[in-house]
């Protein structure tokens, strides 16, 4: 789809079900390289990024089977090279994490520099030191990746990461996987979908301690076998409904979800006025009063996921006085706010610090989807504002979020998806309305 038609004003009522998680999918996708036999990977979100992943492993001969909307078997049985994947490399973050199984599974890796949202500089150099402590060479140029294991098999070693990184943790993790001994990853990341990669690995036969800790262990096996594993659910889209219901108020149920995991989102919330309740696999989230300010720094987890940063700047942008939100993850995450400013958002930034005058209302206006979360914002304050709200550029919220605009439909929201270049925002909504 091209964009979405949002007319606001209208409070979210019922059930929500929340997908599985996109980043849990994107490493355990490229991981089941690894494995000589069939993975089926069940609650898969379906979601654009985990589409291209499949059709990359497709592409280097495994055989994707999907078994209904949210499972599917991967079969890498017989997997090669082949570098047709490079376009589709090209596109994606997390096509990255193909340097560490194909390390694993190959001896050898070729990839391209990895794509993904832009937040200013997004380096690898931790992906790098972590592949040649593990014994590889490394040669990047041209915008390719190529990378050898000596005498074809990693190496356990001991790394510390200088940064904490998710990326290179997972990256890591995947390459220790099939490595000769064992490796330990100091200052790794602790977010949820480490735990859950780490649990998938071992699911196949794989030794991955401490996963959740800032310590990892990998035991190196010789293989991997065939295994079913089901995905955590997405801790930043159910974030994603926290916000869109606290913003324009009402009252939901977000099903499928690991309250635990929302901890540092649900605090944050409640501190704004939010009434958040907590049941074994679901959270209420009520919003009725006013809106209260506060102040948020993004960190790694288990602070407040850099992932809710737009989402959550959305919702500030409507509460009374002033909040104060600090970027501790990304140079540059904040180029949405000039599309929040279009909706009568009044927020100065100053380099990773954005102060946030909260505004009596939002009103509706064309705004373009910057990235991935940018995007989930901009539908967010459409949700909120007066009047009709085009979002272009919706591609980038197909990349993580499975059909935004059906579950928010599903909650009384006046929202529809058009692929028509042009056209009158007010006829569109009347046509779908019913
Ligand atoms: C992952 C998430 C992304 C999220 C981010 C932080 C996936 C597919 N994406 O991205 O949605 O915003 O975690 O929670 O899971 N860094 C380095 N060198 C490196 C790697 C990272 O300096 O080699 C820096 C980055 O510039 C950034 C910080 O470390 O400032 C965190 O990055 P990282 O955790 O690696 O993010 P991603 O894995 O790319």
């Amino acid at each position: 789809m091209d964009k979405y038609i949002i007319k606001g004003g209208k409070k979210l009522y019922g059930e929500v079900e929340i997908s599985g998680a996109k980043n849990a999918a994107v490493a355990i996708i490229p991981a089941a390289l690894m494995v000589s036999g069939v993975c089926r990977i069940e609650n898969l979100p379906q979601i654009s990024d985990t589409d291209k992943l499949l059709d990359i492993l497709a592409l280097m001969g495994a055989k994707v089977n999907l078994v209904n909307k949210t499972t599917v078997d991967v079969d890498c049985t017989d997997v090669y090279f082949n570098d047709k994947i490079f376009e589709l490399t090209r596109d994606i973050r997390a096509s990255y994490y193909l340097i560490g199984s194909m390390l694993g599974r190959f001896g050898a890796a070729r990839t391209t520099m990895p794509g993904g949202c832009n937040f200013g500089v997004r380096p690898i150099d931790q992906h790098i030191k972590g592949m040649k402590a593990l014994g590889a060479t490394m040669n990047i140029g041209k915008g390719l990746i190529r990378a050898e294991a000596k005498d074809g098999r990693l190496k356990g070693a001991r790394i510390y990461l200088d940064k904490v990184s998710v990326g290179a943790t997972v990256n890591i993790m995947i390459a220790a996987t099939l490595a000769k001994g064992q490796t330990i990853i100091e200052n790794a990341a602790r977010e949820p979908h480490i735990v859950d990669l780490a649990n998938f690995l071992n699911s196949m036969g794989a030794d991955v301690r401490g996963a959740g800790t800032d310590v990892i262990k990998v035991r190196g096996v010789d293989s991997l076998h065939s295994g079913t594993y089901t995905l955590i659910p997405d801790q930043i889209e159910a974030g994603t409904y926290m916000a869109a219901v606290a913003g324009a108020g009402g009252e939901i149920r977000i099903n499928n979800v690991i309250p635990k995991h929302l901890d540092c989102i649900s605090a944050k919330l409640a501190e704004m006025g939010v009434e958040i309740e907590e049941g074994d696999d679901f959270v209420t989230v009520r919003r009725e009063g006013a809106l209260h300010h506060t102040n948020i720094k993004t960190l790694p987890y288990p602070g407040f996921p850099t992932d809710m940063q737009p989402q959550i700047s959305t919702v500030l942008s409507l509460a009374e006085g002033t909040s104060v939100v600090t970027e501790g993850v990304w140079d540059n995450r904040y180029k949405y706010v000039n599309e929040l400013r279009k909706m009568g958002a009044e927020i100065q930034v100053d380099g990773k610090i954005a102060v946030i005058e909260g505004v009596p209302n939002l009103t509706g206006a064309p705004v373009a989807a910057c990235d991935l979360r940018a995007g989930a914002a901009m539908v967010i304050a459409g949700l909120c504002a007066e009047g009709t709200t085009v979002v272009e550029d919706v591609e980038f919220i197909e990349r993580g979020y499975q059909d935004i605009v059906g579950k928010l439909r599903g909650l009384g929201a006046d929202i529809i998806a058009v692929s028509e270049p042009d056209g009158p925002a007010e006829k569109l909504t009347a046509v779908s309305a019913g």
